[in-house]
């Protein structure tokens, strides 16, 4: 089953405020699949949420280290961001070898939260539910989301 969660528009000068409502809205799920072309602004979008949690760690794209992990703390506990990036990766196989469904077993048990680029690399690896983020170029500096949750 899909349920829509939340569509947003927004510029560069909007996207903490985009922030912040798709925080309120996902907050609770640990699985979080990001389709969109190159540079259609997935990176950013994390970027900006990792600087809204407050991660310690720098925040880039893991388009060359393939995961990227991250740590924030809520309610005095610590939490953990696997970010990955599965842009060059062939297949499913090849996700497993480098270790994404480790990541994605610890979402599932509760125990972190992954981000993924370019999910559709390995769409045989996501487990219901997570969240299936769509982000597109409307115009040069406008983004239109959509963020289901598919249960
Ligand atoms: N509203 C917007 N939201 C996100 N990125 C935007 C926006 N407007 C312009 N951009 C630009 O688009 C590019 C998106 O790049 P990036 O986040 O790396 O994309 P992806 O990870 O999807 O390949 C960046 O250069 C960013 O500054
Ligand atoms: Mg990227």
């Amino acid at each position: 089953m899909n349920t829509q969660l939340l569509q947003v528009s927004y510029g560069l000068n909007q996207i903490e405020d985009a922030v912040k409502r798709f925080w309120e809205v996902t907050n609770e799920f640990n699985l979080f699949a990001f389709s969109g072309e190159m540079g259609a602004g997935k990176t950013t979008f994390i970027h900006y949420l990792c600087d809204m949690l407050q991660v310690e760690d720098a925040v880039s794209s893991p388009t060359f280290a393939l995961i990227n992990e991250y740590h924030y703390s809520e309610n005095d506990k610590d939490q953990f961001i696997w970010h990955m990036d599965w842009y060059r990766l062939k297949d499913a196989a090849e996700a497993i070898n480098a270790g994404m469904e480790d990541c994605i077993e610890a979402a599932v048990a509760g125990e972190a939260t992954c981000f993924i680029e370019w999910p559709e690399k390995a769409l045989e690896l996501l487990q219901k539910p997570y969240l299936w983020i769509t982000i597109e170029t409307t115009a040069p500096d406008q983004r239109s989301m959509n963020v289901e949750l598919i249960h």
